[in-house]
């Protein structure tokens, strides 16, 4: 968690203000013999297009998209179901009323957002263009807690980049609360380039910033250790 200018008790009052909204329990720690939960992790890579992989992402009992990653239009490809979308402030969109909101808060003034956006939607301004009145549903909102995603940027990536990217920790976290992991939508499409899949390819994506090589490398033994499916 990047240092709030003032410091943890602004920290603790907003973590304090944003559990009285949303719901303050642990989700997911219900693994059983009997239950197999099989999960799509979508990335938003171009390689989906053309993939035909959307009935088969939609199987999945989860579905978890990342950031602006959009249904409507490429449901062939990406599928149309979205139980989870895994965000932070600058990457907001509207969700239906059935999914739930998964927040990932880099710093404090993204805690900040978040309660803002549910009570006055009066967003401050930072670096980052975000939006201020996103629809979702306050019920369903998840908060991960910064300890995950320092346990994935020490333990998993051992230190490599400035943080993970959000499509690692969700890796991860799939990986923590689901028993089969379908990946989706990450890595360069067979022309080598990092674009997105609703978005046209421009010259300078041939290797993009999600060339991220460390996260990318260690995705692919996790498929070859048979520990997550990866489909490309
Ligand atoms: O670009 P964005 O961060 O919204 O994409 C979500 C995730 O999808 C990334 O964090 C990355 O893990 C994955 N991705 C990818 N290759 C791309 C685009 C996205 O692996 N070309």
């Amino acid at each position: 968690m990047q240092r709030a200018p003032s410091g943890w008790e602004e920290y603790k009052k907003l973590v304090n203000e944003i559990f009285q909204m949303i719901p303050d329990k642990e989700m997911y720690r219900d693994a059983a013999l009997e239950r197999c939960r099989v999960c799509s992790v979508v990335g938003n890579s171009g390689n989906l297009i053309n993939s035909h992989y959307g009935p088969m992402i939609d199987d999945g009992d989860f579905v978890l998209r990342i950031n602006r990653g959009p249904t409507k239009g490429f449901e062939q490809d990406v599928g149309s179901k979205t139980t989870h979308r895994i965000i932070y402030p600058a990457s907001a969109v509207d969700m239906d009323n059935s999914t739930h909101m998964v927040f990932f808060a880099f710093k404090t003034a993204d805690l900040k957002w978040l309660a803002h956006m549910f009570t006055s939607h009066n967003v401050e301004r930072g670096k980052m263009p975000v939006k201020s009145g996103i629809k979702a549903n306050v019920n369903l909102v998840m908060v991960v807690s910064p300890s995950f995603m320092k346990y994935v940027h020490h333990q998993w990536l051992q230190k490599h980049g400035r943080y993970p990217s959000t499509g690692f920790m969700t890796l991860i976290m799939a990986l923590h609360i689901c028993d089969k992991v379908r990946v989706y939508g990450f890595g360069a499409d067979r022309q080598g380039y990092w674009h997105h899949y609703f978005e046209k390819i421009l010259p300078k994506q041939k290797t993009g910033h999600h060339g991220g090589n460390f996260e990318n490398a260690i995705l692919k033994e996790l498929h070859q250790r048979k520990k997550v499916e990866l489909y490309v």
